[in-house]
């Protein structure tokens, strides 16, 4: 008996560490629509540390109509946007002023994605990549009908590489 509540005890234990690892649920959705109407995601505090929040990233846009969160870019945090659509992927390039939302210059970034963040429809598209990069100031975004086209694995490339746009 005591056995059987010692592997209850660890099978709880085991579930509770799953549901709290990085995939998180939300079910935002966002909209990507030109270089004047987009959305990213960022950190849910400013200030906070873009890769050690990753997983409690929030979208912000140009408007508030844009996304299910309603919440809208800092005044002046979006510096360049460069839009480019595909049919098969959507996606918004640039510069920003990491100031605007106390971010750090020593911050080297972070990714959000559908593996940290799921059940995030970006202009119906069940795949997106997305990166704040403060200590280049640089941001990129690209939602995409195939994963392919998304590619996850290899955030500490940074933007360029990543999703491969206009910075300027
Ligand atoms: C960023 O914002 C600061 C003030 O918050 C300003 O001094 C600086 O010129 C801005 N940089 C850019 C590139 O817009």
């Amino acid at each position: 008996m005591q056995r059987l509540y010692c592997l209850l005890a660890i099978v709880v234990a085991l579930v509770v560490s799953v549901s709290s690892a990085p995939l998180v649920k939300r079910g935002y959705t966002i909209h990507l629509n030109s270089d004047t109407a987009f959305c990213s995601f960022m950190p849910p505090k400013p200030g906070d540390d873009v890769g050690g929040t990753e997983n409690q990233g929030i979208p912000m846009c140009s408007s508030a109509s844009l996304s299910s969160s309603g919440k809208v870019f800092p005044t002046g945090f979006i510096v360049t946007a460069h839009y480019v659509k595909t049919s098969t992927y959507v996606q918004v390039t640039g510069r920003m002023n990491r100031s605007k939302y106390s971010l750090k210059a020593t911050d080297g970034g972070g990714q959000y994605d559908h593996k940290d963040i799921s059940g995030v429809t970006c202009n119906g598209y069940k795949y997106f990549v997305n990166m704040l990069e403060p200590d280049a100031d640089r941001y990129c975004i690209r939602c995409c009908q195939s994963s392919t086209d998304c590619n996850t694995g290899k955030s500490t490339y940074g933007c360029p590489r990543v999703v491969p746009g206009n910075y300027s």
